[in-house]
């Protein structure tokens, strides 16, 4: 009897720990793409599908030398959005970009990181950690 128990037992550890497996191997390559998917979805109506802006209206992202220069203002400005003159790549722009608040920490960590390597970009990578403090200076991280 208790043999039989056991036998049942550890047959629903494995089969726990299979299912465990499986879900993490599906979220990892669903993670590996999010940042180009989050651009697609969230970024591309503006900025381009190829992060070339938009004439004098939606400043590049492609060749931005903004990224670089206010790296580390990046995850408030997604978070909340940008208004104001600002000056990218030598051009002065005065429109406004939205908020998007629907973005966990991870999800704006993905599509800087995306953002920063796409279209001939070269920027260093952020962690989450990095970008959960950064979003500090505007309230704006949710911890995830
Ligand atoms: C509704 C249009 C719109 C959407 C959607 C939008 N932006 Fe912007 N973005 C702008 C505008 C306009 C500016 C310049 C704002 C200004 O003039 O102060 C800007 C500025 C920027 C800048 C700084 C300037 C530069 O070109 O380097 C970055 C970085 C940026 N956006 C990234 C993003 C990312 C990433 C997303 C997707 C989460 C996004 N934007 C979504 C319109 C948009």
């Amino acid at each position: 009897m208790a043999a039989v128990v056991s036998l049942q037992l550890m047959l629903r550890t494995a089969a726990a720990l299979l299912a465990g497996a499986a879900v993490l191997s599906a979220c990892f390559t669903d993670r590996q793409n999010e940042g180009q998917r989050l651009y697609a979805s969230h970024c591309a109506s503006c900025h381009g599908e190829q992060g070339e802006g938009l004439r004098r209206l939606m400043p590049p992202l492609a060749g931005s030398d903004y990224l670089g220069k206010h790296r580390a203002e990046l995850p408030c400005l997604i978070r909340r959005g940008q208004k104001g003159p600002i000056v990218v790549s030598g051009v002065t722009y005065d429109q406004v970009m939205p908020a998007h608040e629907d973005l966990t920490d991870s999800q704006i960590t993905n599509l800087l990181n995306y953002v920063h390597n796409a279209w001939g970009n070269q920027g260093p990578k952020h962690t989450i950690r990095e970008v959960s403090q950064l979003l500090e200076a505007c309230q704006g991280s949710d911890g995830r």
